[in-house]
């Protein structure tokens, strides 16, 4: 995490509780999403991560992404993937959260890993169809195992790179309103979701990006998104960004102290 962006996001967020924020909806979506005091069940996720943390299992991972060259394969303990590359902690549990609030008729996630994000994010919303996208063939495998293996049918794993199935997914599910990028974060690949993403947007779609102060060619690429014409209010944590395609919704960019 880039310790100037953060400094700068403590300077700047505020947004307790959705105060100070106008329209309806988004006020809404701060109240009952992101800062949702009720009681939710997020043990389909975190049973998972914890069962996968004792595992002493290994997958040969490809190493695919910001770090990766998409060729070298490596063995990878689950328990590490589980501990340090799956969602958790707040950040899970809001994916679950923004999923139950916004009830998608489909969600589209874009890096699956050992399915940990997937489980949050159909959690919140069991009757949305889930697609979720993950180069690395073992890790895949081993996600859809897990979801079988928890009677889920509502989730499909595609086992391909973003770039090659993106648009694809798109254009052959209109359906699909909320969309979570959480792979390959280069400014040039996040530049090139994003402009698809808005190619295809409806009034309904929700995009959430993680990981835009990782480094600072994501924090510039999410400076960009949080200003493009095509989007109408942007929410940001010092971690996700959260975007609006409804033009009816009046707004701006919310920065947020999560
Ligand atoms: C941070 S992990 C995803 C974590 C998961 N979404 C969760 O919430 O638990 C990122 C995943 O994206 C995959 N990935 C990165 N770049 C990719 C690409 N270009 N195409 C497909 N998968 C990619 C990696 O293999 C990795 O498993």
């Amino acid at each position: 995490m880039d310790i100037l962006f953060t400094i700068r996001h403590f300077i700047y967020s505020g947004h307790w509780n959705g105060h100070r924020v106008h329209s309806p909806n988004i006020f809404n979506f701060f109240k009952d999403a992101i800062f949702f005091k009720g009681g939710v069940d997020y043990s389909l996720a975190e049973n998972s991560r914890q069962n996968f943390i004792k595992s002493e299992e290994k997958i040969s991972v490809l190493s695919i992404g910001a770090k990766g060259d998409g060729k070298t394969l490596k063995e990878k303990k689950i328990a590490k993937i589980a501990r340090y590359s799956s969602s958790f902690g707040k950040y899970g549990r809001l994916l679950q959260r923004m999923s139950r609030y916004l009830k998608p008729k489909k969600i589209l996630e874009l890096g699956t890993s050992i399915g940990i994000g997937t489980l949050y994010l159909s959690a919140g919303c069991p009757s949305s169809k889930v697609i979720t996208v993950e180069a690395s063939k073992e890790t895949s495998k081993f996600a859809e195992k897990n979801f079988s293996r928890l009677g889920l049918k509502n989730i499909e794993c595609v086992n391909a790179c973003f770039d090659d199935c993106l648009e694809k997914i798109l254009k052959e599910n209109p359906d699909i309103e909320l969309i979570y990028v959480d792979g390959n974060h280069t400014k040039e690949a996040t530049e090139k979701y994003f402009s698809l993403i808005a190619q295809y947007a409806k009034k309904e779609t929700v995009a959430v990006f993680d990981d835009i102060n990782w480094s600072k060619e994501m924090s510039s690429v999410w400076k960009e998104i949080k200003n493009s014409a095509a989007i109408s209010v942007s929410i940001e944590t010092l971690r996700m960004g959260i975007v609006f395609f409804d033009k009816t919704l009046t707004g701006k960019n919310y920065i947020v102290r999560y």
